[in-house]
Formats: structure tokens, C-alpha cells, sequence
């Protein structure tokens, strides 16, 4: 049988629950002339969200991970690739022979689509702006297209100077919506909300957060119920006690369960049994990224491990904090109502080696 949890990639349809406000707000609001900009920690479920409420909307749209590009030309080559999968080449190709860098086109005999790259150029940047408004041109005020760049704090570091480029090129385009997604809270709110950068306030910001309770709770004792007729409720609080409700950690922890149940179905304690395979699974990288911590955040990090206050008079508040701050940059910790270690199972190999 499959197990009925899913985490690590995007989720669609039966593994994906709730975010019903969301996805009709994000439609909703795509249908303005206005561009949005999700942030919130790293797996929280913007992704996943966003795509649904794209697809949902029945527009064309292009998604691009900013994680995976490695240049200008790069991100270019990129844009166009996945702008050819929703519009023929012989309606669009008189136009590309407009470009000042001419990319070259190869069909791949697998798939089918059109492979897309640009010479590396001193000049990188007329290429984007030929990308992008070959995707203005052809789309118009009735048939708007949706670009997503998720991951977007990454354009700080792909090239000096792209958000700049990027954000005079946008100005002049009517016919697209631009959905922005970042998880480095504090690139993304300085991108936006700083008034020196070029994407101060380009768009409605809205954060996403964990998912509520209930509805999780729903959806796990359902799927646990097939292992565990007797018991799934009860697992399923179990589970959501010690994820806090976090979208990856809940299903990655219940996919274990469940695996636990499968193979082990005599066990007494299949979240405890579960909990400690993650663990042990990771030791090493926890371990690897463990040495890395100085020592303040050694002690920040065990403290908060054990549920022990951080004023204690040992260090100065104000190096907590700004310890707090680089742990939380490093995604190490969030903030959702208080700051909380990110990965419960690194919190537990924490305060197991203490
Ligand atoms: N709506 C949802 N319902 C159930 N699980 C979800 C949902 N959204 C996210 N998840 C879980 O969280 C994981 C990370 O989701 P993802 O969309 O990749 O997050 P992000 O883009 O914020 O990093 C998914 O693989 C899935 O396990
Ligand atoms: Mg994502």
C-alpha cells in the first residue's frame, strides 16, 4: 500500500489540505493589476499553495525556482524555455529573431520541448529584457499571464545589479502578474519593505503561515486510521503535538508513522519509534552542522532545546538577540508565535546529546 504522507516536493490534490482562504485570495488577487510576494520559513507550503491556486485560476503562467539559476543568461534562457511549453514557436519565432543576443532553440527528441540556451554575454542583461518583453508583447490586458519566481531573495546574489534591472523592466509591462515567493525572511522583508531597495513596496505582501490544527488533525487520523482503526486520533494529536502544526515535519513524521505501522504493527509507541529513526537518519548532519555553531549559539540552541529561558544573565540580551536573528537567517529558527527551533528532530538530537 502507498504510504498516504508526502513531503520534500511540492504537494498537489490528495496530499494537500486546507489553505482554502489562501488559494482564493491568491486568485482572486491575480486578477488585479497587482503583483504579490509570499514569504514565510522554508517548508511552510508556499510552493505548493501557489501552485495550486495558479493552476486553479486556468491562466498561463511560467514558474522559475531562483535556487536553480546560475546566471542572467541562465535565468533567461530559462524564462523563455518555459514560456515556449504554452506558446507555439511559429507564432513567436519573428519575434525572437528581434533579440539582440539570439538564443539557440534545440528540440529534445525525449520530451519534446524546446531546450533554450544564450551565449554567456558581457551584455547578459538586454537578454532578460528581450525575455521579458517578448511575454509582455504577446500577452494583452484581457490575457494576462502569470510569472512566479519563487525563491526570489536569491536574485541578490545571481548578478550586482539584476533586482534593479529586473525592477525597470517590470515597471513597464502591463500584461503580467508577478507572484515573488521567499523564505529568507529577512532578505525578503529587506527586498521589499526597504525603501532604498528597487522592489520597495511592488507588491501586496502576505506571509503564509502554519497550517491550522484541525484540519491537519482531520487529515492525518483519516489516513492513519487505515494502519491504526483504533488509535489514529490519538496518533494524530501525538503528531501534531510535537510538529506544532509544521507542514513538512507533521507529513514527514507521519509518512514514518505509517511506515511504522506497516512493518511494525505490534509496537506500542509508533510515534516515539518514528520520531527516533528520524533522528538517527540525520545524526550525521545534524552533527556536521552542529560544529559549525559557535559557542552562543551552541548555548541559545540547547537552551531553547530543553524549554530553558535565554535570560539568564549568561550573555548579554543584546547578543541573543543578534544570535537569535543570524539562527533564525540561517533557518535554524522561527518565528511564528515565539522563536522556536525549526526542525524538531534536530531539537531532539540536541537535547539528546546534552
Ligand atoms: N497544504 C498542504 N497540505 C499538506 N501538506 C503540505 C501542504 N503544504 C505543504 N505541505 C508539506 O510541506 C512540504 C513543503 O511544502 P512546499 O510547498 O515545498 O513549501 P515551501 O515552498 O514553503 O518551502 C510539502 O512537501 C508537504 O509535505
Ligand atoms: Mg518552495
Amino acid at each position: 500500500m502507498e504510504n498516504p504522507f508526502k513531503f520534500g516536493t511540492i504537494v498537489e490534490e490528495d496530499y494537500f489540505t486546507d489553505r482554502v482562504e489562501e488559494v482564493a485570495f491568491i486568485c482572486q488577487f491575480i486578477n488585479s493589476a497587482n503583483h504579490l510576494i509570499l514569504i514565510s520559513p522554508r517548508r511552510f507550503g508556499k510552493s505548493s499553495v501557489v501552485e495550486k491556486a495558479v493552476k486553479k485560476s486556468g491562466r498561463k503562467h511560467i514558474t522559475i525556482n531562483l535556487q536553480q539559476v546560475t546566471s542572467v543568461s541562465d535565468l533567461s534562457a530559462k524564462l523563455l524555455r518555459e514560456f515556449l511549453k504554452t506558446h507555439p514557436l511559429e507564432r513567436v519565432r519573428h519575434l525572437i529573431t528581434h533579440f539582440r543576443i539570439i538564443p539557440t532553440l534545440t528540440t529534445n527528441p525525449v520530451t519534446g520541448s524546446i531546450d533554450v540556451s544564450f551565449q554567456p554575454s558581457a551584455d547578459a542583461t538586454s537578454t532578460i529584457e528581450d525575455v521579458l518583453m517578448l511575454i509582455e508583447n504577446t500577452h494583452s490586458n484581457d490575457d494576462r499571464i502569470i510569472i512566479v519566481l519563487d525563491e526570489f531573495q536569491e536574485i541578490l546574489d545571481i548578478s550586482p545589479g539584476l533586482d534593479r534591472k529586473l525592477r525597470a523592466i517590470m515597471q513597464r509591462q502591463q500584461h503580467i502578474n508577478y507572484i515573488l515567493l521567499g523564505s529568507q525572511e529577512s532578505m525578503m522583508t529587506e527586498i521589499f519593505e526597504d525603501k532604498k531597495s528597487p522592489f520597495y513596496h511592488f507588491g501586496e505582501l502576505m506571509r503564509l503561515k502554519k497550517l491550522p490544527r484541525d484540519d491537519f488533525y482531520r487529515y492525518l487520523s483519516e489516513r492513519l486510521s487505515v494502519c491504526f482503526p483504533d488509535t489514529s486520533d490519538d496518533l494524530a494529536n501525538r503528531i501534531l503535538d510535537y510538529t506544532i502544526c509544521h507542514p513538512y515535519y507533521t507529513q514527514q513524521l507521519a509518512a514514518n508513522v505509517w511506515q511504522v505501522g506497516m512493518l511494525q504493527p505490534e509496537l506500542e509507541n509508533p510515534v516515539g519509534k518514528a520520531i527516533s529513526n528520524i533522528v538517527t537518519t540525520h545524526s550525521l548532519d545534524y552533527e556536521r552542522l552542529w560544529i559549525k555553531m559557535n559557542r552562543t549559539k551552541k548555548w541559545i540552541l540547547q537552551r531553547m532545546a530543553t524549554e530553558k529561558p535565554l535570560q539568564t544573565g549568561e550573555y548579554k540580551t543584546s547578543t541573543i538577540y543578534s544570535s537569535l536573528k543570524n539562527l533564525q537567517k540561517d533557518g535554524f529558527v522561527i518565528y511564528s508565535d515565539k522563536y522556536e527551533i525549526e526542525d524538531p528532530f534536530f531539537k531532539k538530537w540536541i537535547a539528546d546529546s546534552i
